[in-house]
């Protein structure tokens, strides 16, 4: 299970939380409903809708014919329509599992020859996730990799084509025009929700993730967070922390942790965030730190620089990995780490620099049993709901993004569109 801490908070701000808490139960009870107003964007709010039983059968059985038929798996895909599957591949993928290989996520010649590159001599099915499927990169990349397959398959390259979008539109056409397989884009989620849905679960699957883990963490968050009143539920109360902080003045939050495991995770996270907040003029910046190593770099801003950033740490509370250091004969003086566990050795690094970081400012810590598939599924649920809650504090549409299609506009005015 997951849990929320906090280490570092005044006493000053305690009674300014506990008026936001107070002010704000209707937000939670609504977002615990589910509002009407967002009933098009709400279809993550029960697992059930788009991870049931029959349809989590479904993904198993066409990740096996990839798994059983190919060396490597393309995944199509851009922001939510990538980065929730990535986050668990990248940290919990078995080695028996087909390479995955990114594309539709960039307009790089020098990255896309790359990715071709990586294609060569190896057999591969694709899958262009899109749900509009007017997004340039996704779009861009579906062509290439189309391309790809003629060359090596010829007219039986559509047999390795699949298609995650929606009932309707282009990508649906194309699929029955060219025989390729289509499987459904949630109509009623957003890309950046839709982790515990076929856009997430397929290439977690194809990876050999034990997605009915990932399903079931993200059907007991629900299950609790929907049923928690205010002062006991954790996403509530992170909700009302990030308000509190953010109009005292700290307006960028920091994901922090010591695994880099998250690495992807980060990435998933903070387009949560970005996209879902950050709008009207208001909203908090997110931005992650992944330490050790960064401690080498933003540690110094963090700890010295303007006092503008709050911190929330993953804290993982399992030791799931040994690794002692023995000692050695050259006398290198790092004897003080003889017979310590790599494990005791980051946690140390962890609580210095929690204690050190909530002197300056008020820190969180969202304390994880373990890295799996059952807790990530429990993480994207976690945050999705606090998202939801902490949009509705802040007072902003957490399920639109208007600010995205500014540059687009201009972009496609350039290109000819
Ligand atoms: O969260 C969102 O809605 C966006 O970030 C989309 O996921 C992203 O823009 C990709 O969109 P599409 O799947 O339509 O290509």
């Amino acid at each position: 299970m997951i849990r929320l801490d906090v280490t570092g908070l005044q006493e000053t701000l305690q009674s300014q939380l506990n008026q936001i808490m107070a002010e704000n139960t209707d937000v939670l009870t609504r977002a615990q409903k589910g509002e009407e107003k967002y009933a098009d964007s709400l279809g993550w709010l029960n697992t059930e809708e788009w991870a049931d039983g029959e349809k989590v059968s479904r993904i198993e059985e066409i990740a096996e014919k990839i798994r059983k038929t190919s060396d490597a798996f393309v995944l199509i895909g851009v922001g939510g329509s990538n980065n929730a599957a990535r986050s668990v591949i990248e940290a919990l993928r078995t080695p028996d599992a087909p390479e995955i290989i990114y594309a539709g996520n960039t307009l790089s010649a020098n990255a896309l020859n790359r990715m071709l590159k990586q294609l060569e001599g190896k057999d591969f099915f694709i899958d262009c996730i899109a749900k509009n499927f007017e997004t340039l990169e996704p779009g861009s990349s579906f062509r290439l990799l189309r391309k790809a397959l003629k060359e090596r398959y010829g007219k039986d390259y559509a047999s390795r084509v699949i298609c995650t979008g929606t009932r309707g539109s282009r990508l649906d056409e194309l699929c029955q025009e060219q025989g390729y397989e289509f499987i459904d884009f949630p109509l009623d989620i957003g890309g950046r929700f839709t982790a515990i849905s076929n856009v997430g679960l397929l290439p977690m699957a194809v990876a050999g993730i034990d997605i009915r883990s990932v399903v079931q963490g993200a059907a007991d968050m629900q299950k609790q967070l929907r049923s928690a009143p205010a002062e006991s539920n954790d996403a509530y109360r992170y909700a009302a922390l990030r308000n509190l902080y953010y109009r005292n003045g700290w307006k960028i939050e920091m994901l922090s942790s010591f695994e880099p495991q998250f690495r992807n995770f980060f990435y998933w996270w903070t387009q949560l965030f970005a996209e879902s907040e950050g709008k009207d003029g208001k909203g908090i910046f997110p931005v992650t730190g992944e330490f050790t190593e960064q401690l080498h770099s933003i540690g110094q801003y963090i700890q010295d620089g303007e006092n503008m950033i709050f911190e929330t740490f993953l804290n993982v509370k399992e030791q799931q990995d040994s690794l002692v250091i023995e000692a050695d004969e050259a006398d290198d003086r790092f004897d003080y780490l003889n017979g310590k566990d790599f494990f005791d050795i980051n946690k140390a690094a962890y609580e210095a620099t929690l204690a050190a970081h909530a002197q300056k400012f008020p820190c969180n810590v969202i304390q994880i049993g373990r890295i799996d598939a059952y807790h990530f599924g429990q993480l994207f649920w976690f945050f999705q709901f606090a998202c939801y809650v902490s949009c509705g504090i802040m007072g902003v549409d957490p399920f639109d993004q208007p600010g995205v299609e500014a540059y687009k506009v201009r972009m496609f005015n350039a290109l000819g569109k």
